[in-house]
């Protein structure tokens, strides 16, 4: 008999195919994510689950699905997961990480450009029927190459970011907990404290996960510190910017703009004044969103769920070591 698992939401054919074969497989078709009640039922009889980022895995989920011994999450971050609690409990926690770095620093790249160069309000200044002639001094943005970008995490993504700095000539200052004297010759880059970063950056991305610790680490005080001409892109998790720090940051001038593809909360409500700033660029969390990484992504989280399902070893463990335990 094949073992049970539910899919929370349809993910790309590379994937969901190996599912369906290997599981009796329920696919959640909607477009917005079952609510915690139905993720209950739904996985309760599952000895797998594909989850994604939108659902809250924790403790007292897993203690109402007994019979659960693998959550395949359909991302790299798994802040939607207490891993402690599913290591407590032997499930074995997989990700997906390494196939979308690229095409996410791709994208943080192209947030920092779009507000560097005023891309969207571009648009939208044709869209008004206001262009009329040249303009010396239409939308004039700030340039990129040559200047200093500040990385607030070196992990994949942020070394990624680090490489695509290169050929723009930036400066490269990062911090993260983890010094990488390894990167800092190959990718030119500048180790620094957290102050320093803020301080100098005139581009500041963000790149470390969504932690207690890194929660509203991005608040009025650091924004206070910034240039005025700062630059900040988002691209990591929302609530490691505090929103309506970010909003008044804008307003008031403390720093020149925002391109984030992330939001706190998520989505930003659509009456949220941030949104009526023109120094603001927000994206609906698609940073990964190109058709061969999300691919790649569900044939991963597949072969996390059905290595769970069969007792190996996750081929992308998050609780590394966790062979699934339940029976
Ligand atoms: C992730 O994988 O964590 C992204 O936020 C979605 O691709």
């Amino acid at each position: 008999m094949k073992p049970k698992v539910f899919v929370s939401r349809r993910i790309p054919d590379r994937g969901l195919e190996k599912v369906l074969e290997f599981c009796d497989a329920e696919v959640w078709e909607d477009e917005l994510p079952p609510s915690r009640e139905v993720l209950i039922e739904k996985t309760r009889d599952c000895e797998g689950l594909l989850s994604l980022l939108t659902d809250k895995i924790d403790g007292e989920f897993l203690d109402q699905c007994p019979k659960l011994r693998v959550v395949a999450n359909y991302a790299v971050g798994f802040d939607n997961i207490i891993v402690d609690d599913c290591t407590a409990r032997g499930v074995a926690v997989g990700n997906t990480p390494g196939v979308l770095t690229d095409t996410t620093a791709d994208f943080a790249f192209t947030l920092l450009m779009s507000a560097a160069r005023r891309v969207v309000e571009g648009m939208d200044y044709v869209r008004a029927g206001r262009w009329k002639t040249w303009g010396p001094m239409l939308l004039l943005g700030r340039d990129i190459y040559g200047a200093t970008l500040g990385l607030l995490g070196l992990g994949r993504i942020g070394s990624a970011m680090a490489e695509r700095a290169k050929g723009f000539n930036m400066r490269v200052l990062y911090y993260d907990p983890y010094r990488r004297e390894d990167l800092e010759k190959e990718l030119n880059l500048e180790y620094v404290d957290l102050d320093t970063l803020f301080e100098q950056a005139d581009f500041l991305s963000v790149h470390v996960p969504l932690t207690p610790e890194t929660n509203g680490m991005v608040n009025a005080a650091r924004f206070k510190q910034m240039k005025k001409t700062a630059i900040l892109v988002n691209s990591a998790r929302g609530p490691i910017v505090n929103t309506n720090d970010l909003y008044e940051a804008l307003r008031d001038g403390e720093i020149a703009y925002a391109g984030v593809d992330v939001t706190d909360p998520e989505p930003i409500q659509t009456d949220h004044p941030i949104l009526k700033l023109s120094n603001f660029v927000v994206c609906p969390h698609i940073a990964s969103a190109s058709i061969e990484t999300r691919g790649r992504m569900a044939e991963i989280a597949a072969d996390n769920l059905i290595a769970g399902l069969k007792g190996e070893a996750l081929p992308a463990p998050v609780n590394k070591g966790v062979i699934a335990k339940r029976k």
